[in-house]
């Protein structure tokens, strides 16, 4: 299966694609966290990237196209991926499409998470993650078994820079400006499908269960 998840910040995009590429056993390639990670080996990309995430600024597309290309050009991703963060802007949709025609690997499906601004805010002003694995929490709806530690690796939970209350309204402009266009060029595609992303986990879950079915695209395990 080859999937983007687009949708707004905390729209749950990673929340889910961590879920799916278990089931599916299938690549999550996250430009967020390739970014974070880079930042967390002080590489150059890395520190260059953080002057814009720390501002919730778009990272120059050049920067995250070359990232991606690379990335889905690996071997492990050629029995399917899921993209979730990119393409976040026309550009990187067509540059992916260039990419995949290159590849002989057509999208699937993209899964747009329509999610309203109040469960946006509320998802990214309580969202906790490992600073050390970047495993994702939230101070009421997914808390660790010890307040304030990761449960996969004992590290400290942080908030991300860029989800304080200040910087989550421009992190929704942009979005609204830069990545919300993509809606409209997948749906032209046919490749879009709407879900909620207002729903919790489970019953958000049942939802994607359906869809997939409904279009073929089963589990490895299956
Ligand atoms: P990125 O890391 O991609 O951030 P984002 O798109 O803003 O998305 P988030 O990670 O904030 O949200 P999400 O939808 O994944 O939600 P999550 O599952 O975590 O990008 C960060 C920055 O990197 C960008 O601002 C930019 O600077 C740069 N960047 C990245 N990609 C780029 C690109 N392609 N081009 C240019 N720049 C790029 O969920 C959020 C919270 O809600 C969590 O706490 C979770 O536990 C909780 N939650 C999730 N789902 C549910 C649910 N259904 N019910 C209850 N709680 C839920």
């Amino acid at each position: 299966m080859r999937l983007v998840l687009l949708g707004p910040p905390g729209a749950g995009k990673g929340t889910h694609a961590q879920v799916l590429s278990k089931e599916f056993e299938i690549t999550h390639v996250s430009t967020g966290e390739m970014l974070r990670e880079a930042l967390r080996v002080s590489s150059p990309l890395g520190l260059e990237a953080k002057q814009y995430m720390d501002k919730g600024e778009l990272v120059p597309d050049e920067v995250v196209m070359a990232l991606v290309a690379e990335r889905l050009s690996k071997p492990d991703a050629a029995p399917g991926f899921i993209l979730d963060g990119f393409p976040r802007t026309r550009r990187q949709g067509e540059g992916l499409d260039r990419t995949l025609r290159g590849l002989r690997m057509p999208l699937d499906l993209v899964v747009y998470f329509k999610t309203s601004a109040e469960v946006i805010v509320s998802r990214l002003s309580g969202r906790r993650v490992c600073g050390q694995c970047g495993k994702n929490y939230h101070v009421k709806n997914f808390r660790p078994k010890v307040d304030g530690i990761c449960d996969v690796c004992g590290r400290a939970l942080v908030q991300r820079p860029d989800d304080r209350e200040e910087t989550i309204g421009h992190r929704l402009e942009v979005y609204e400006e830069q990545t919300a266009p993509l809606v409209e060029y997948y749906r032209k595609k046919g490749l879009l499908v709407e879900v909620s992303g207002d729903l919790d986990l489970g019953p958000l879950q049942a939802v994607l269960a359906g869809l997939f079915h409904q279009k073929g695209l089963l589990p490895a395990k299956a």
